[in-house]
């Protein structure tokens, strides 16, 4: 990983899995990070990581975070934002209500767009954004609002990523597949089992994993990316259904 040194990022979903896995992998490369999320278990990983208390979905609580940043010193900047928070909604075509999909497009659609509305005035030309989507935002996916507020979360990501390209802002998306966390924990036994039998790599995701790609994003090192989507995802996207079939003719 590049050296992130002297640099500030703000982490949302930092508490737990893939936000709190960046914002450990960050603080370990040198960045002061600015960690949100809605509650918080045992200490910080370095005292080099902020808890700041953050509803994603709260326009206001945005507000506040983006003035009290500005607050401090005289050129204050924001070097990227990581919006990870997210939550899942497993409820199936016929039986999802409006609520889940209220629920799941305010905290992994909205809220990125609140966080990106927010934070963008406080960052300059070389700052960077990255989005959590999943792979659940690439193809059909059983849960209906999860799925949908995922592939919703790319249009933003495309359209924040046009609209501050000429401020030097990159915006980028990373897909994860299967993350061991406590989402993917939380899941059916059968969810995880489908998902490493359609992995071309024949293993789940770390929130480690993830957590490199989205440093390297942050980083001058991908300073030509943006509007990208990354698969973090062992190749469970890549193969497009081929897989089984592959394996089916190979008699593997
Ligand atoms: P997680 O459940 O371990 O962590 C999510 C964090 O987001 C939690 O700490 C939670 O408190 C926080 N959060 C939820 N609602 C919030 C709100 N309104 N405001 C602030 N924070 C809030 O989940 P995980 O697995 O680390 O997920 C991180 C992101 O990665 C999510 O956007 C998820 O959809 C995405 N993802 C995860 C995959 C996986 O396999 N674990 C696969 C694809 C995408």
């Amino acid at each position: 990983m590049g050296s992130h040194e002297g640099r500030t990022y703000v982490v949302t979903g930092a508490a737990s899995g893939i936000g709190a896995a960046t914002a450990a992998a960050l603080a370990e490369a040198g960045a002061r990070v600015i960690a949100a999320d809605l509650e918080w278990d045992g200490a910080p990983p370095s005292s080099r990581v902020e808890r700041v208390d953050l509803d994603v979905a709260d326009h206001d609580a945005w507000v506040a975070l983006a003035a009290r940043l500005a607050s401090e010193g005289d050129e204050p900047s924001v070097d990227g934002l990581v919006n990870a928070a997210g939550i899942t909604r497993r409820a199936r075509l016929h039986d999802a209500t409006a609520t889940d999909f209220a629920a799941a497009f305010a905290v992994n659609a909205t809220g990125p767009a609140l966080g990106i509305q927010a934070l963008a005035p406080l960052m300059r030309d070389g700052a960077s954004i990255v989005n959590v989507g999943s792979a659940a935002g690439t193809m059909a996916h059983y849960g209906i609002a999860y799925g949908a507020s995922k592939w919703a979360l790319r249009g933003i990501t495309k359209t924040a990523a046009m609209q501050l390209g000429p401020r030097g802002i990159r915006v980028n998306l990373v897909s994860p597949g299967f993350i061991e966390t406590p989402m993917t924990a939380s899941a059916p036994a059968a969810f995880r089992d489908v998902n490493l039998a359609a992995t071309p790599l024949g293993r789940t995701g770390t929130p480690a994993d993830v957590a490199a790609v989205i440093a390297h994003l942050l980083s001058p090192d991908a300073a030509y990316v943006t509007g990208a989507e990354i698969a973090v995802d062992g190749g469970l996207t890549g193969h497009g259904g081929g897989l089984p079939i592959a394996r089916a003719l190979a008699g593997d």
